[in-house]
């Protein structure tokens, strides 16, 4: 694989710092491109590996550049998986990060079984076209209330031990998070091939 410069393919700075801090801690050189532009792109497939996919191949595409793009659900066991795929829309096309863990545990209320996961696909594509899909995985369970002001989306909802993810720092996150699980699943790779 060929990768000196990359593109990360999110406009959510949670993302974005996130992706940046496990980078830096796995010791790839790489630099990051952090002015390239891109279009919007709709998530139109019914996947998570679809998703990563398409953003990746368009990023790539319009940048010229090697790029990482990952996608992340939300899967409760109760709910059958949902909502899986479609967490960021849950409580509509324009939902924010509260309607949708409003929804959440409103549709959850007086369920017992709380198990959930959340799930990272992550693709990276290099300089030469050169695909790489990873998946990182998280287990937890949903809480009845949120709790915590960290982090972003369904965090302070997704229960790891005794804290949710929104009540521990963004290093510590990272550590154990799925898209940090996925990255590091990326960089043992790369570290192979490079
Ligand atoms: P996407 O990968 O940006 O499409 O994210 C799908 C949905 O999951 C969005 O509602 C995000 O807010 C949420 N989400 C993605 N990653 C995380 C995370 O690390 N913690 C909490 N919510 C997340």
């Amino acid at each position: 694989m060929r990768l000196t410069r990359l593109v990360i393919a999110s406009k959510n700075r949670h993302k974005i710092a996130e992706i940046m801090d496990v980078l830096h801690d796995t010791g790839l050189e790489i630099e990051l491109v952090e002015d390239a532009q891109w279009p919007d792109v709709e998530e139109t497939e019914t996947t998570l590996v679809g998703n990563a996919l398409l953003k990746a191949r368009e990023v790539r595409a319009a940048t010229g550049c090697a790029v990482v793009a990952d996608d992340t659900g939300l899967e409760v066991e109760a709910l059958g998986g949902e909502p899986g795929v479609f967490s960021a829309r849950f409580a509509g096309p324009e939902a924010t990060y509260e309607d949708n863990v409003e929804k959440l545990l409103r549709v959850m209320e007086g369920v017992t079984d709380r198990g959930a996961v959340f799930r990272t696909v992550m693709v990276l594509i290099d300089e030469s076209g050169e695909e790489l899909v990873v998946e990182g995985v998280m287990e937890g369970s949903i809480t009845t209330e949120p709790r915590g002001s960290n982090g972003f989306g369904y965090d302070p909802v997704f229960l790891v031990g005794d804290r949710t993810f929104a009540e521990m720092a963004t290093k510590e996150k990272n550590q154990i998070s799925h898209r940090a699980r996925a990255l590091r699943a990326l960089a043992d790779e790369l570290s192979e091939r490079i």
